[in-house]
Formats: C-alpha cells, structure tokens, sequence
C-alpha cells in the first residue's frame, strides 16, 4: 500500500487516478482548490491552491508519490511551469516519487520526429497548453538526480470528451505517439489510470517520460 496524494485529484485525469489507486487499496489524499462533490471510497480531501507551496507541502506531507494533474488553464495558465518546479522541489524534499500527467503534443510523430505540437495539424488554441506541458518535462529532465519522476504522456485522442471504457488492454511506449492499426492515437480515462497506477506499484520508468494507448 503506498500513500499517494493526487494534485488535481478531482479533475478528469487526476480523477480517474485517484479512483484506480483508491481502488487497488492505496491510501489516496485528493487536492484541488473545491472539496469533490464526491471522493473514491477511503479517499480524503485536502483543499488549497497550488499557487501556494505551503498549501501543496501540507497536502503531500507524509505521500510515497506525489501525482500531479493540474492542467495549464485559469490561474495555473501563466505560472504552470514554476508551480510545477515548486511541487518537484516539494517531492525531493520529501523524498516522494513524482509523477505527472503529459501531455501528448511533446510525443513525436515518429523516431528522431517531429513533436506533435509542432506539426500543422497540430491545433492553434492547444499550442500554449502543449508547449507548457513539454517545458515541465524538459525542467523534469534537467532536474536534481535525486528526484524520482516520471512522465505518461497520453495520445491526442485522451480527454474529457472522450472518456470511454476500461478494457485493460493497451501498449506503453516511449517518446514516440502510439497509433493503432487504424490511425487512431487514443486511450480512455480508465485505462491511462491503469497503467499509470501500474507505474506506481511497478516502477519501471525512473526519470523517464512514457506513453499509453491502444
Ligand atoms: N490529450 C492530451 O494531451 C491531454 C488531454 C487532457 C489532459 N491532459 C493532461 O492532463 C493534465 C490534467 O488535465 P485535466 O483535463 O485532467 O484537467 P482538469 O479536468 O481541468 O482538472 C484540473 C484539476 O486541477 C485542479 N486545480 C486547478 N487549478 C488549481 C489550483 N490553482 N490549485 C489547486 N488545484 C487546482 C482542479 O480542481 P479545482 O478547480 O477545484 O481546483 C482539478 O482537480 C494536464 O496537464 C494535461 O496536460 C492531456
């Protein structure tokens, strides 16, 4: 059983990550500035705002692994990448491990590719979101040794408007966007939350970004 607080833990992502590690057992802490309207069973809530370090400190105080899954919009919009470096410095101190949610546009097209996001299909009003993603992955990979992080980026095809089923079948890869047979790059809620959790009880990807879909 590991402690886990989940920073965003009410949101589509973070949501679904608390319910599948409460799920499996772990003691689960949800953080987000509104109590839930509903919590896993034997999930708590702690409420604050991750704009300040204290409010994120308290939340996390005493986790094994500190989740993040804030999105870069409303008041973390232009301060994503610095409240994400305040909360890495939060898990060293800790000694907690971090994991986040990425995003898919900083995945390549292909080996030695083009990032997603950089691409023309690639959507104007997702660029910013997407660019703030993949700087706290680069700020991840320059990070003090002594932090233990990871990344799962899912594929374009993840979201709140696609939440679809858990089958408990997908592929993990690497850097590169997975797609299946027929083109399509996609992974519902339950699933991502399923390998994610799966990364938490079975680390296998230490200071490393990885992927899931179909
Ligand atoms: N296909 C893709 O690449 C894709 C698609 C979707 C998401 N994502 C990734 O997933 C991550 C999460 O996205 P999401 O769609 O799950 O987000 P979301 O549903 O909007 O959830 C955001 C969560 O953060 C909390 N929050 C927001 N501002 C906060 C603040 N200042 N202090 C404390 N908590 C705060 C929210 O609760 P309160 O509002 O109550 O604070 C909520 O729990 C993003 O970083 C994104 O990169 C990727």
């Amino acid at each position: 059983m590991k402690r886990i607080c989940v920073l965003g833990g009410t949101g589509y992502a973070g949501g679904a990550i608390a319910r599948e590690a409460a799920g499996r057992g772990h003691e689960v802490v949800v953080f987000s500035r509104k109590p839930p309207a509903e919590l896993p069973p034997g999930a708590k809530s702690v409420t604050g705002s991750a704009l300040v370090r204290a409010d994120i400190a308290r939340a996390a105080s005493g986790a094994d692994v500190i989740v993040v899954a804030l999105a870069p919009t409303g008041d973390l919009e232009t301060s994503f990448v610095a409240v994400n470096a305040d909360i890495a410095d939060v898990a060293r101190i800790l000694g907690a491990r971090l994991g986040v949610v990425g995003g898919a546009g900083s995945l390549l097209t292909e080996p030695g590719g083009t990032k997603v996001y950089e691409t023309e299909e690639f959507p104007a009003r997702f660029k910013a979101f997407a660019q703030a993603s993949d700087d706290v992955l680069h700020e991840l990979r320059a990070s003090d040794p002594e932090l233990d992080w990871f990344v799962l980026s899912p594929p374009t095809g993840f979201g709140h408007y696609a939440p679809g089923t858990a089958t408990g079948r997908f592929r993990l890869g690497g850097d590169v966007m997975l797609k299946g047979n027929d083109g399509r790059a996609e992974i519902s809620g339950a699933d991502y939350a399923q390998a994610f959790v799966d990364e938490i009880e079975r680390p296998a990807h230490r200071r490393a970004r990885f992927t899931v879909a179909y």
